[in-house]
Parts: structure tokens; sequence; C-alpha cells
């Protein structure tokens, strides 16, 4: 585990063990690079970032706290402030080669503005031939707290054309603005700019790409993202190029419908995700 500097000024992690290769920027506590030794990447990262401090790098998994989307005050930052300013890294550790690496965030004077509550708010990654990500809330002050919250993250797809996402029988979508629909069947193709907030949603789903199923899980999530931005709006995206949309897909473990987390007075709230490539075996 190595701590280095982008030619652009971002710090970051490093991680290369038996298990997996990995790279975690300070800034958003954002993972942008994971890869499980002898396999293929498990992120997405736009070519077209340049890794600018200030702005969040497009691939990866961005934190959206303590907001999902657009606030209701439309001058402050779509899906909060977490995901471009600096964490801290509290502590590594090390254990037959898997590494938990646990970052925290100190919400500064100007942005109490977004966020006075005394809380603390902690980043969790174990990376092993699988990779987990858990986001804990604490509410340190004497009144409650509500929050709605995403691990934003960007799979490798390959081809948007072929792919296949599984696991959502039984739940009802939200689209832009719309709903909630039933979700028919089981499966979802993409042929369009997909934007759907899932709700009642179970907590596995599978990414069939041509290369191998990726599978995600969520625990303390009811609610998931799926997206696409597809022709039209890659072209309007910062740091992302026209054709990106054809190799990513986001698949995000969410708390912002009915799940949204209220936190009474020394309450703690974790979400995780966990992700890694399904064993040819069990496909
Ligand atoms: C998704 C939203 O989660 O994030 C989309 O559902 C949005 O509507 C996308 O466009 C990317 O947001 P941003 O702020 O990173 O460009």
């Amino acid at each position: 585990v190595t701590v280095k500097k982008h030619p652009q000024g971002l710090e970051y992690v490093e991680v290369d063990t038996d298990l997996c290769q990995a790279r975690i920027f300070m800034q958003g506590a954002q993972i942008d690079r994971f890869q499980p030794k002898g396999q293929a990447p498990l992120l997405w990262v736009s070519s077209a970032d340049d890794y600018q401090p200030g702005s969040g790098i497009r691939g990866g998994i961005p934190i959206c706290w303590p907001w999902f989307g657009m606030h209701e005050n439309p001058q402050w930052p779509q899906h909060g402030f977490a995901r471009t300013r600096l964490w801290n890294l509290d502590a590594v550790q090390m254990r037959d080669q898997v590494v938990e690496l646990k970052f925290s965030l100190t919400i500064s004077d100007d942005d109490k503005q977004y966020w006075a509550h005394p809380s603390r708010v902690e980043l969790i990654f174990t990376l092993s031939d699988s990779l987990s990500v858990s986001l804990v809330n604490t509410n340190l002050g004497d009144t409650p707290i509500n929050l709605t919250q995403a691990l934003h993250t960007y799979f490798p797809i390959e081809d948007i054309h072929k792919l296949k996402a599984s696991g959502f029988n039984g739940a009802r979508y939200i689209e832009f603005g719309e709903g909630p629909y039933p979700q028919a069947g089981d499966e979802v193709l993409f042929d369009r700019e997909t934007d759907r907030v899932y709700t009642q949603l179970g907590d596995c789903q599978l990414l069939h790409t041509p290369q191998g199923i990726i599978e995600v899980r969520r625990d303390n999530s009811h609610s998931a993202v799926l997206w696409n931005p597809w022709i039209e709006k890659s072209k309007r995206l910062s740091r992302f190029n026209p054709q990106d949309y054809l190799t990513m897909v986001c698949l995000e473990a969410a708390n912002v419908l009915e799940d949204r987390v209220e936190l009474a007075p020394g309450e703690s709230h974790t979400l995780s995700t966990h992700i890694r490539w399904l064993p040819k075996a069990e496909s």
C-alpha cells in the first residue's frame, strides 16, 4: 500500500496484493481502479477525465452524500459535496492479503452551510479478489438527521447493446420523475437513455457482459439507481467522451426513496456494496 501523487496533483493510495490492484484518491475517497488478479477490471473510468483537483472523477465510485441528485436548492451541488472534498485516510490493515482502508470526512466550516449536524462519516474499503465498500453515518448530535446517499458505481460492460442486467423481479422504478412503474420481468436491456431509481429491489443484481458476469450486492439499501446516458446526454456530460455510453453502466447502491436514512441521536447506519466477477461455475 503506497501513497502517490497524480501528475495533476491529486493524491491517491495504490494497493497491489496477490489478490488485486486498486487505486483510491483522497479526493472524494474515490476508487477509480479495481482489478482482481488474473481478471478484467471491475470499475469503468472515462479516458476523457483529466483528474483535475476540485471536480469529481467520471468513473469508479463517486460518493453521493448527504443528498442524491439535485437538491431542492438548485444552487447546491448535484449529488452532495462529499465526492469533491478531501477525505482523511485513518487506517490501513492487511490480513491474509485482504486490505482494509478506512477513510473519514471532516465537514469544513464552509460545508456547514450544507450539513451542520454533528455526525461521523466513514468509508471503508475491503479489497480482496472482490471489492466491498461501506458508507457509515453516525449521528453525534442531539436531534434526528435525515439524508439520501448512493455509491455511484460505474461498471465496464464492453457493449451496451449486449448488456443484460438481471435481478429486478418484483421491483418498481421511477424514470425521469414519473412512475413508479412496475418492473416488467427480471431483466433489463438497454436501447435508450436509462435513468431509473428502483425501489423494493432485491439485494443482488447481475450484469451479464460479453466478458463475464458482474455480481453486485447491496446491504441496508432497498433502492438502487440504474443509469446509462445514451447518445444525446453523453454529448452534454462533463469529462465524458460522446462514445463512452457504449462501454459503461451505473448501478448504484442507494438510500434515496422510502429507505432514506433517518438516524436518532447516537444511531449509526451502514450502506454497503459488494462487487465481484462471478466465477464461471456459478453463472
Ligand atoms: C445518476 C443520475 O445517478 O448520475 C443521472 O441518475 C446523472 O441523472 C448521473 O446524470 C451523473 O451525474 P453527475 O453529476 O456525476 O454528472
